[in-house]
Order: structure tokens, then sequence, then C-alpha cells
């Protein structure tokens, strides 16, 4: 059940229902419900005292390459353990129920993929990809062993050259992956409703694209229990979880999520 304003989603559905291309933009929050910790919540235990911009960085790597890839394979650990909830399958419901729907991801905990949605751009990586610093060559992920305990874990040597490996994220400081941005742009830009899902609209340039969207006449629909940086600037604010709208938003287009 939810208590978001129905007129709202009636308001939604309807423009969902007209789109010939829908946007699905997602960030932290989407995972919230399938008990996904977000970056910030993600500090406990061993890990609270170290600050994840510290952590998260080529440079961190390179210091301390254990600490770095032991918290990764941790979160990793973690993200496997989790099921994706109602809003996923939604997300994925929406696709059969509609022409075209494109899902542009800064999580990087792969649930869209296992919930079953095709078309994913992962902006900020997965954490089941993996490369060796150096030179980039990919490297196997179930080569990578699962930690038992969250503590440092050494990386394993790329096989072709010995550089250490590293997980396949975003660092701050490092570009987007190039396909990936240029896809999510051009969706952006052509979308007739964009969903912006649990995301602050803190960090860019994946907080650019709602705004692409909304010059470019999109509907911009924010789906967050509490306001964001998006909120101003959304066409409609669904105040609410995404386990909760999401499901809502397919009922009313006629299908069960
Ligand atoms: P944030 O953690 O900044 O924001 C999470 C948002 O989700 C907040 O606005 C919450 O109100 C909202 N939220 C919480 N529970 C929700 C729920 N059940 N349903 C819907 N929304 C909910 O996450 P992001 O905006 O994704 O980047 O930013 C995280 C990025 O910052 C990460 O991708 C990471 C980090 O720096 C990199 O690592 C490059």
């Amino acid at each position: 059940m939810t208590d978001i304003d129905p007129g709202s989603l009636d308001r939604v559905a309807g423009a969902l229902a007209r789109a010939r291309l829908v946007v699905v933009a997602t960030g932290a929050g989407m995972s919230r419900e399938s008990g996904i910790p977000t970056f910030r919540d993600a500090l406990t235990g061993l890990w609270a005292r170290l600050d994840p911009e510290e952590l998260a960085t080529a440079d961190a790597f390179r210091r301390a390459p254990a600490r770095v890839f032991g918290w990764y394979a941790w979160r990793r650990k973690v993200v496997r353990a989790a099921v994706p909830h109602a809003g996923y399958d939604a997300v994925v419901a929406l696709e059969r129920l509609l022409p075209q729907v494109v899902v542009v991801t800064q999580n990087v905990d792969g649930l869209h993929r296992r919930a079953g949605s095709r078309q994913v751009l992962e902006l900020h990586g997965s954490l089941e990809r993996f490369r060796c610093l150096d030179a980039g060559h990919p490297f196997p992920a179930e080569a990578v062993a699962e930690p038992v305990e969250d503590g440092p874990v050494d990386p394993p040597a790329c096989a072709r050259c010995g550089s250490p490996i590293r997980p396949g994220v975003v660092w701050f400081g490092e570009m987007l992956p190039e396909w990936e941005v240029t896809a999510a742009w051009e969706a952006a830009a052509r979308c007739g409703v964009m969903l912006v899902v649990g995301t602050s609209g803190l960090v860019h340039p994946a907080a650019t694209l709602p705004r692409i969207a909304r010059e470019a006449g999109a509907m911009v629909v924010e789906v967050n229990p509490e306001p964001s940086e998006l909120s101003s600037l959304a066409t409609v604010v669904c105040r609410g979880s995404a386990g909760a709208v999401l499901p809502a938003l397919v009922a009313r287009l006629g299908g069960a999520a």
C-alpha cells in the first residue's frame, strides 16, 4: 500500500502510457529496500573509521591496495546476498508494458540486471567487474574469492602483466565509461518520461540527466521519500519509496509487477 497522492500517480501513469521512450534513472535509494546500505551507510564495523572518499580513489588503492580491495570485496558479498525488491520487478514490468525502457543507474550492485531488466546502463561500473590497474586488462569475476569476514584482502595480480587487479567501478576523479554516458545522454534527450528514483542528485555528471530530460520537454518524475536537489526540477514528485511507488505505477498501467 502507498499513501502517495493518487492524482500524481494517475498523471504519471498517463504520461508513461503515451511515451515512446522512458528512462528510469536510479541511485542508491533504489536498493535500500533490498537491504543494501548506501555508499555512506556502508561504513560500519571495521570500516567505520574510514572516509569513503578516501577509499574510492586510485590513489587510495595505490597506497593501500588490500584495504581498498577488501572493502569492495565485502560490499560485493553484501550485494550478492541481497534480493531485488518489488520496485525492481516493477521496472522489469514497465519493459513489458511500454515500447522502450532504458535504465540508467549510478549503482554498482547489478540488481537491475539480476531482476531481469535488459537495457541497463551502469554509469559507475559494477562490483562484478574487475580489471588490472595499469593496463585495464579484464579479470574474471569468478576468480575473485568472497571474503569470509570484512578486512583487508590482497588483490590478485593480472595474468598478463602482473599489475594489481582493481574493482571495475568509477572512482572519484575518474571518467565515466564513454559508451554508457553517450547512450544515457542520448536517451535523456529523447525520452517522454524520466523516472528519477532514489538519488540525492548531488553526484555529477549523473545528476545532469534529469536536467537534460526536462530541457528537452520530458516529464521528470521524482520518486523519493525525502526532498532532494532534484525536487524543484521535477514535473511531478512522488513522495514515497521505490518499492511502493513503482509497483503502484505498474498497477495503474494495468500490469502486475
Ligand atoms: P545518495 O546516497 O546520495 O542518495 C540516496 C537517495 O535515496 C536520497 O535522496 C534518499 O532520500 C533516497 N532514498 C532513500 N530510501 C529510498 C527508497 N526506499 N526509495 C527511494 N529513494 C530512497 O545516493 P546517490 O544519489 O545514488 O558515486 O549517490 C551515490 C553516489 O555517490 C554513488 O554512485 C557514489 C557516491 O559518491 C561514486 O562512487 C562515483
